[in-house]
């Protein structure tokens, strides 16, 4: 087992008080397994993500324990993260190819993250060359400023960069959703083949894109307002999902493998509570088209047959 997190909670703090972004997060992932995670927007998808690499200062963990191959994360000391992060953990931010820094040009700030990680750059250019040949990129983009490569480029030198440390598990938030449709299957199937030659050894794909991740996913996990809906193998999660809400994703696509765009996840009535004071009970009750008296307590996350666990009274 890569990564095993379980009851997570993380809140942001506020003026108004704690938003309960995580609010007790439990899964599993395998060696070599490739996790998509879906769900709308505001979900918690990007704070999952960024808690398994830096609590930021508004971030508060308040419970929960994380274990990477076997032992503790633990994300509340920064400063322990540290050897953690790029070696064992890697982030590719939402956004991360819009924040390379302008100023720089590319070999450059690979080699100030290699050094700010103890490692000497030409201890890896070779490898780094080989990485980038692997993901359609010349080594010339070494000496090119971000402003000169294409989205897609950036998000390549950005991907190459996130595993140049064979770290265990990455994290990969929206990495395709600002891309056309052509590159952004090329970029998923270079992640799929940095898993395949164990440059990583487990993948979390963040994204709104289910038809993208049934493709390259082994498992797609659902979240609602905080919380985990559903997850399961891919297949499953398509043609046979038990979370009320997760059949209302689905039926919401056209037609699952069709194009990117008719894949997004939109189309459901309603909108998910808010996080700074969520409601008792399951928090999808207000849309659940199969609410009913018990909703007003939280079900319990249960393996409702191998490999397959749901969040709801009705799949108990
Ligand atoms: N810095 C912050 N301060 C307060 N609340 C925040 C902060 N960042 C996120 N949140 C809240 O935490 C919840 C989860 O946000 P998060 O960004 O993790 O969602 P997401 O699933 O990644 O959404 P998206 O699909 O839009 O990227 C939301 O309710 C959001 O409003
Ligand atoms: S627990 Fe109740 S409200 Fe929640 S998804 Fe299941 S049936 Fe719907
Ligand atoms: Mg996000």
């Amino acid at each position: 087992m890569t990564l095993r997190v379980n009851d997570l909670k993380v809140y942001y703090q506020t003026l108004r008080g704690d938003v309960h972004a995580l609010d007790g997060v439990t899964f599993d992932l395998a060696d070599g397994e490739i996790m998509g995670l879906a769900g709308e927007s505001g979900c918690g998808k990007t704070t999952l993500g960024k808690s398994l690499i830096r609590l930021d200062s508004r971030m508060r963990h308040v419970g929960g324990t994380i274990d990477l191959d076997g032992k503790d994360v633990p994300i509340a000391d920064d400063d322990a993260m540290v050897p953690l992060r790029y070696h064992e953990i890697s982030l590719i931010p939402q956004y991360a190819m819009s924040a390379l820094n302008p100023t720089r040009k590319i070999g450059r700030m690979i080699n100030e993250l290699l050094r700010s990680r103890g490692v000497r750059p030409a201890d890896i250019s070779q490898e780094l060359t080989r990485r980038l040949e692997l993901v359609g990129l010349d080594a010339d983009v070494l000496n090119r400023f971000p402003i000169e490569l294409s989205g897609g480029m950036k998000q390549r030198v950005v991907m190459v960069m996130a595993t140049l440390l064979n770290p265990s598990l990455l994290i990969a938030d929206e990495v395709t959703s600002a891309l056309d449709v052509s590159t952004q299957r090329s970029v998923a199937e270079s992640l799929v083949e940095f898993r395949d030659r164990e440059y990583v050894k487990s993948m979390v794909f963040v994204t709104h894109d289910i038809s993208l991740v049934y493709q390259m996913a082994d498992t797609i996990m659902v979240m609602y307002a905080g919380r985990i809906a559903e997850k399961a193998p891919a297949k499953t999660i398509i043609n046979a999902p038990r979370h009320p809400y997760t059949q209302m994703l689905i039926s919401a696509l056209p037609e699952v493998g069709s194009t990117m765009e008719q894949g997004r996840l939109e189309g459901i009535p309603g909108t998910p509570p808010g996080l700074l004071n969520p409601p008792t009970g399951c928090r999808f009750k207000d849309r659940c088209p199969m609410a009913f008296s018990k909703c007003s307590e939280q079900p319990p996350l249960l393996e409702i047959e191998p490999g397959h666990w749901a969040a709801c009274w009705k799949t108990g």
